[in-house]
This record gives structure tokens, C-alpha cells and sequence, in this order.
């Protein structure tokens, strides 16, 4: 295995402390939600894919399942690039589909890409992984690689980002890859706002614990001291934006020391604090989001539900 690393642990640790100084001097204040995923946010976002409420992770798995032919059939990759790899259930139905020689699982997380790479060239004799350490927000544009490329951004980590940034990661990718290479993007879609927020607010209050990680992680990054308990979470769909936000809400005034930046921060009573968009989208705005740099929208499937998308494009 051989790895490309453009995002080294200093570069993490000044981004952190850059992200949480810009969010909490904002009015609302926000943090961004990459910093939802130290190790025990990962295993919480695992425990949520797995959740009755959280349909996404369910619904992308049944479309790969029933379209992973047709990806290879359309295709014909031979490099398979996952943005944001994670947990590997679904590149597998992918890797087993393609014809593929190459395989580049991108990722802020160099422990994780380091343990999941062998393990996937074990279960792939003749495969080559080629993992690359970056943020898909700055590092897109040296993806290695040179031709027959399929680009997987799955779980609709896409919604995330708001439209600007949107616009951004998708024509780095453009201007990363050659005409007729391709980009296959998991877009959760809008629809009604109880099936919505009840995704985001749990019954068992796994979600609540995921959103309470951040303070976690600052506390522990930036020798803060938030009391975690003492904020509760909110999942609150935005009609206007057409997003879920995760928000927050502090119980009572907190005051809260962050020594690594030697910052005092007060938080009024309910002045609510927000931890993540996840933008749900139509059809008709990801064939415009993509025209708009040069990706020709090829198939569109969904799960029999109509909860989900898979689109697969063409860069033209
Ligand atoms: C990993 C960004 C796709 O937005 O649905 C799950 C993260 N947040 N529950 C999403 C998440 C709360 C998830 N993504």
C-alpha cells in the first residue's frame, strides 16, 4: 500500500484551532462537523448507520446492491477513488463489481486508512491501494491516478457543505479528472420534515451522544471545559435551505475556559450552538450542480422507497 499524506497532524490540530476560534467569535456560533469524528465519533456515526430512525446508510446500500453491475457495465473503471472511505461495507459492493486494478480511499484519518488498507488488498489479491491523506475540501486536486477513474462519494457526505462549497469541491474534482472519467455522489432527498428530523433525533438518543462528541473533543484537543451535559441536542429541519441542522442548546448560562486559545466564551441561556448541516436535495438541483462543472449527469437510481439517490456523471 502506498500513501500519499497532504494533511499531517499539526495541519489537523491548527485547522481545529482555526475552525473553532472563526465558529464560536460567529453570531449564531457554529463548528463545522468534521470534528464530530475522533474515535468515539466514528463509532457512534457506525452505531447511527444502524439505527430503525436513520434510513440513509439502508437505503444507499440497497441502490449499490442493485446497481453495482450497471456502475461496472456503464464504466468499465479500473481505478475506484472513495472520498471520506470510512467503514468499507459499501465500497466492497463496488470493489466486487468493477473491473477495477487500482483502488484510493481518501481520508482525513491516516490511523484508520493505514489499518483498512491491508485489510482491503487481503481480501483483493492483485489490487493496488494507493490511500491518500486529505481534507476533500483542499486536497482534491492531487488525487493520483491518470484515466479510467470512478470517483465514489457516498452517504451523502456532500450535504454537509452548503451550496458554495459544494460548487467548490465539485469542480476541483472537474478540474482533477479527464473527460469521460466519472463521479458516482449519494444524495439523501428532501422529504417530509417528521421521517427527517426523526433520522436526527433518536429515540435511543444515539444521535444526541454524536453531538455532544464535539464539546468532547474540545475538551480534550483544546483543554476546554464544556459541561457536556449541560447542552442538549436539537435536530431542526430548515425549510427555507432545505437542511437538517444540528444544533446545541445550552441549559441555563455556560461559561466556558478554552486554555489552548485562551479564550473565555458565554453562551446564554438557550443560545443555541450549530454542530452540522445535512443538505437533502431534488434531482433537478444535483443534474444543475453538476452541469455547472462539466458533469454530465448519466443514471439516477433510487431505493424503492425514493428515499435516496445514487447519480452517476460523466465529466464531459
Ligand atoms: C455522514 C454527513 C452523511 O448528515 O446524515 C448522521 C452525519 N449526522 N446523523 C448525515 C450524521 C447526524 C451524516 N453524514
Amino acid at each position: 500500500m502506498r500513501v500519499d499524506v497532504h494533511l499531517g497532524p499539526a495541519d489537523v490540530a491548527a485547522a481545529l484551532r482555526a475552525d473553532v476560534t472563526a465558529g464560536l467569535a460567529a453570531r449564531p456560533r457554529w463548528l463545522p462537523p468534521k470534528w464530530f469524528y475522533d474515535a468515539r465519533g466514528g463509532q457512534l456515526f457506525d452505531d447511527i448507520t444502524r439505527l430503525p430512525e436513520y434510513y440513509p446508510t439502508r437505503s444507499e446500500t440497497e441502490i449499490l446492491t442493485d446497481r453495482s453491475a450497471e456502475v461496472a457495465a456503464v464504466t468499465g473503471a479500473t481505478h475506484l477513488v472513495e472520498l471520506g472511505s470510512g467503514t468499507s461495507t459499501k465500497t466492497r459492493l463496488l470493489l466486487d463489481a468493477l473491473p477495477v486494478r487500482r483502488f484510493t480511499p481518501f481520508d482525513v484519518d491516516e490511523a484508520m486508512l493505514r489499518e483498512a488498507g491491508p485489510a482491503i488488498e487481503a481480501a483483493y489479491p492483485g489490487l493496488d491501494v494507493q490511500a491518500v491523506v486529505g481534507d476533500f475540501q483542499h486536497h482534491l486536486t492531487a488525487l493520483p491516478g491518470t484515466g479510467g477513474r470512478l470517483v465514489a462519494f457516498l452517504g451523502s457526505t456532500i450535504g454537509n457543505l452548503a451550496a458554495p462549497d459544494r460548487a467548490k469541491l465539485l469542480a476541483d474534482l472537474a478540474s482533477t479528472l479527464q473527460r469521460g472519467e466519472w463521479l458516482l455522489l449519494g444524495t439523501d432527498l428532501v422529504k417530509d420534515e417528521a421521517t427527517l428530523v426523526a433520522a436526527y433525533d433518536d429515540a435511543q438518543g444515539v444521535t444526541a451522544e454524536f453531538n455532544r462528541n464535539v464539546l468532547r473533543v474540545l475538551n480534550r484537543q483544546l483543554d476546554a471545559d464544556f459541561d457536556v451535559e449541560a447542552f442538549h441536542h436539537r435536530a431542526v429541519w430548515v425549510p427555507e435551505e432545505e437542511w437538517i441542522e444540528m444544533r446545541l442548546a445550552p441549559d441555563g448560562e455556560q461559561r466556558v475556559h478554552i486554555a489552548a486559545l485562551d479564550l473565555e466564551v458565554i453562551f446564554a441561556d438557550g443560545e443555541e450552538l450549530r454542530t452540522e448541516i445535512s443538505a437533502k436535495f431534488r434531482r433537478a438541483g444535483v443534474e444543475a450542480e453538476l452541469a455547472a462543472v462539466d458533469f454530465e449527469l448519466v443514471r439516477w437510481w433510487t431505493d424503492a422507497a425514493g428515499r435516496f439517490a445514487l447519480s452517476l456523471s460523466r465529466r464531459s
